[in-house]
């Protein structure tokens, strides 16, 4: 590379601040259903216009743009999927990712208020925003953790011997992605998967459509929020995968202690979660996952291991580790004892 190619790191910081570019240009293709339009053919864009009735002049420039990312093909100014568009942008696809589009589109419209997050020190969602109260939102929000859910699973599930546990709580437990796959790998396990209602409506769909609604059991409860929540009791076995980063340090300390109540000595929690570093600056994409809390949450954030340790250990767990299983510090272990 010569100089005048090099990147500066001007550069590398206006690349960053125009981020947005990119990102609005896939987000926008994919609520305007262009990768599905496309499908398998080759389509120009005047005739995409005319079926999806838009303006032919915006759609073409925007499909241009969505070739020089990379998403689309162009010969003979004919527009094409490419195979990995085809795999995970358009529906049908092996692996479509469509949930997580639409959970992508949400955020984006909180991080505009970024500003207001920061200036206030929380959320800047109003009551009536939250997913609690949205049944369609809450719903693709469960479909979007079902995407991210099943390989993280699939990773603690091959990671872990199970063998000897009998009885799992899934404390927010959502899709039930991960008491399916740990059942999967260890089929003498039954799952209590204790969520919100809302939340359960959709767990219980997609458990039922891979056949384990015999072997996982839903029970609602509010378990930050309701100090009479029955969480159930005589778990050997706890999950709690994503949970801790939604609250802060007081409820999440008393929702150890509750789960600590609801199992038999000798049981083993599983704390699966967005660990950052002790510096709290690293690895950056949890750095940006705090930011997330904050726009998202009341009081939620990132914690780190020894935060973690330290509320499990309050709790009456002993014990506690680390798993190193995933890229990135993501799973704690630790015993009731
Ligand atoms: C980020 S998702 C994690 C889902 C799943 N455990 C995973 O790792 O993919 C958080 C889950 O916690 C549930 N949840 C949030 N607040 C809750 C509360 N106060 N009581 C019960 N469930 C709650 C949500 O409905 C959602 O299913």
């Amino acid at each position: 590379m010569n100089n005048s190619t090099k990147e500066t790191n001007l550069d590398k910081i206006l690349t960053r601040a125009s981020g947005f570019m990119d990102a609005q240009v896939i987000l926008t293709a994919h609520e305007m259903g262009i990768f599905n339009c496309l499908g398998s053919r080759a389509a120009s864009a005047d005739v995409l216009a005319d079926e999806l009735e838009i303006s032919e002049r915006g759609l073409r420039i925007l499909l241009d743009a969505l070739v020089s990312l990379g998403l689309l093909s162009k010969t003979n100014d004919h527009y094409k999927n490419t195979k990995t568009g085809l795999t995970h942008l358009v529906k049908g696809g092996s692996d479509y990712r469509g949930a997580t589009l639409d959970h992508l589109i949400r955020m984006r419209d909180m991080w505009l208020r970024l500003d207001e997050a920061v200036e206030k020190g929380t959320s800047p969602r109003k009551p009536e925003e939250s997913l609690v109260h949205n049944r369609d939102r809450n719903r693709s929000f469960i479909l979007a953790m079902k995407d991210f859910g099943t390989p993280n699973a699939k990773i603690i599930a091959g990671n872990l011997d199970l063998s000897k546990y009998e009885r799992l709580l899934d404390l927010g437990g959502g899709p039930g992605s991960y008491s399916m796959e740990i059942i999967r790998q260890f089929p003498q396990l039954r799952a209590t998967l204790v969520d919100l209602p809302l939340t359960l409506e959709v767990a219980e769909e997609i458990i039922k459509e891979s056949c384990m609604d015999e072997k996982i059991e839903l029970k609602a409860a509010d378990f930050y929020n309701d100090p009479h929540a029955d969480i159930g009791s005589g778990y050997d076995l706890a999950l709690i995968s994503n949970i801790l980063h939604i609250e802060g340090v007081d409820l999440n300390r008393k929702l150890l202690s509750r789960v600590n109540n609801a199992m038999v000595e000798d049981g083993m929690i599983l704390i699966h979660e967005a660990l950052i570093n002790e510096n709290r600056v690293s690895p950056p994409d949890r750095a940006m996952f705090a930011v997330n809390m904050l726009l998202h949450t009341e009081r939620g954030n990132c914690y780190t291991f020894n935060e973690i340790k330290g509320w499990l250990e309050e709790a009456g767990f002993s014990g506690v580790e680390l798993v190193d299983c995933f890229e990135k510090p993501s799973l704690m272990i630790a015993y009731k004892k």
